[in-house]
């Protein structure tokens, strides 16, 4: 006699290898203590709306709580041979309660229940890394009021651009990991909506109280198509989109550390308990844990593009091959808290050489926009000035020299307007300083940055 819950309905055993085909509890077994904790919500609504006794509700509530503690004190191990979590705990149930547990999916359908199931799980993921992010936050935020004014060149195409500070540079990152957060409350917000109650496609003739089950759960609303409550995946979507944006941006922030690690930039240098050695090569000190996070990123994309395309041809409503969006968004949670755990004490103990960020500043003519503004200060309008300057710049390079070191009677050949306070006007310094427009780099434009980021955090 098949053990199967609808063994009344075929004639024969399954397959075995349809049933390890079939089978979701080697990755869904996680979703446990939320498969749990939606039941007991399910049973005590049940139990109140007197569509089962209320007695009954109560032997329920309290056989899924201790099948809970014996999970996670190890006395409970999953049946490897169970169809999924939801089976396996209802199958546990009625063992241990016989007829009682046989009543726990009264107006219930494992579609709905794996939706809700999903919802609980991705949630609490979601607080998660959204806290790990403001602790990302925070530590770009220490890296930069610790160097206001380390002088750095900013780039465009790689190409040295105008000069910047460490701070203002780093500081671009925690704009984007602000974004972040944001993205991460936006999906929790419409991930938050209780899909239980749709049963398995069309909810039910029972006389069910889903608001009540709303707030048992926790959720802001409850969904009101029973279709949509069972087909939608959006909210695992949504969340690996956030997700790959923020891997996105962690891994930009590691091309450039891994760029800052070679001889060529030597702008910083990583602890030694956060960078590997080669096996080989006796003077290497690589940066790992950057160039990983940037090849899992590509992963992360790929759990997305996989939940794009499981969903692009599903007909209404629940389908088989949703089954498949558990791995793809389990895996894009567990690499990004993965990626973000060992990435903030990376950057943490990373020793920032402000030395060497200031002899790459001060090389390869990063003043000359200076240069021309200082002239159009004096009344020369800025083409001419950009002109006048592009040909010192010329000239600089022809005699192996650089604006500063360029005497004051060559400035005036070129312009009578130069007079011996353009060395004052295109020293780094002042060339930083003076950036105090909203958002540059001058230290008083960064510290109101600060303030603002400040003040951000705060509010999330
Ligand atoms: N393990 C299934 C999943 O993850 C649960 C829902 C099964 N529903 C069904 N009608 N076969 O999607």
């Amino acid at each position: 006699m098949s053990n199967k819950m609808w063994a009344g309905r075929f004639s024969k055993e399954v397959d075995e290898r349809v049933n390890d085909f079939n089978s979701s509890i080697s990755f869904d077994a996680r979703m446990y203590k939320q498969d749990i904790e939606g039941s007991v919500a399910h049973a005590t609504m049940l139990g109140e709306c007197g569509i089962i006794d209320p007695e009954e509700s109560k032997t329920i509530v309290k056989g899924l709580k201790e099948i809970l503690s014996d999970i996670e004190e190890g006395k409970l191990h999953f049946d490897p041979n169970a169809e999924d979590i939801h089976m396996f705990v209802e199958a546990e149930l009625t063992s241990r309660l016989g007829a009682t547990g046989k009543r726990l999916h009264t107006a219930r359908s494992r579609n709905d229940q794996v939706a809700l199931d999903i919802r609980l799980y991705l949630r609490e993921e979601i607080k998660e890394i959204k806290e790990l992010v403001r602790k990302l936050i925070e530590t770009v935020m220490v890296l930069a009021e610790n160097n206001l004014t380390t002088v750095m060149p900013g780039y465009t195409h790689l190409q040295r651009a105008q000069p910047i500070t460490f701070a203002h540079h780093v500081l671009c990152y925690a704009q984007m990991l602000l974004r972040d957060m944001g993205r991460l409350d936006d999906t929790y917000k419409r991930m938050n909506v209780l899909p239980l109650g749709s049963c398995a496609l069309a909810g039910t003739t029972y006389p069910i109280n889903r608001e009540r089950v709303r707030e048992l759960l926790g959720f802001d609303e409850v969904m009101m198509n029973s279709l949509d409550g069972v087909s939608d995946r959006d909210f695992c979507i949504e969340l690996a989109c956030a997700i790959s944006i923020l891997m996105m941006h962690l891994s930009r922030f590691s091309e450039e550390i891994v760029l800052w690690c070679s001889w060529e930039f030597k702008f910083v240098e990583l602890d030694d308990a956060y960078a590997t050695g080669s096996s080989i090569m006796p003077q290497k000190k690589n940066p790992d844990i950057t160039e990983l996070i940037r090849g899992k990123t590509g992963r992360v994309y790929g759990d997305l593009t996989t939940l794009l395309t499981m969903m692009k041809g599903l007909s209404l409503a629940y389908n088989k091959d949703m089954q498949e969006d558990k791995e793809a968004i389990f895996d894009a949670v567990d690499t990004v808290k993965l990626c973000l755990t060992t990435f903030i004490p990376m950057l943490e103990t990373m020793r920032v050489i402000p030395e060497n960020m200031r002899k790459a500043a001060a090389n390869g003519f990063i003043n000359a926009t200076d240069c021309a503004d200082y002239l159009v200060k004096k009344g020369i309008p800025f083409r001419d000035a950009y002109k006048i300057t592009g040909t010192l710049v010329a000239k600089c390079i022809e005699n192996n020299t650089t604006l500063e070191e360029l005497p004051i009677e060559e400035y005036k050949k070129m312009c009578e307007t130069f007079d011996s306070d353009i060395y004052d006007a295109i020293s780094l310094e002042s060339c930083v300083m003076q950036r105090k427009s909203q958002g540059g780099p001058a230290p008083e434009a960064v510290k109101e940055q600060l303030e603002y980021l400040r003040k951000k955090l705060d509010e999330k």
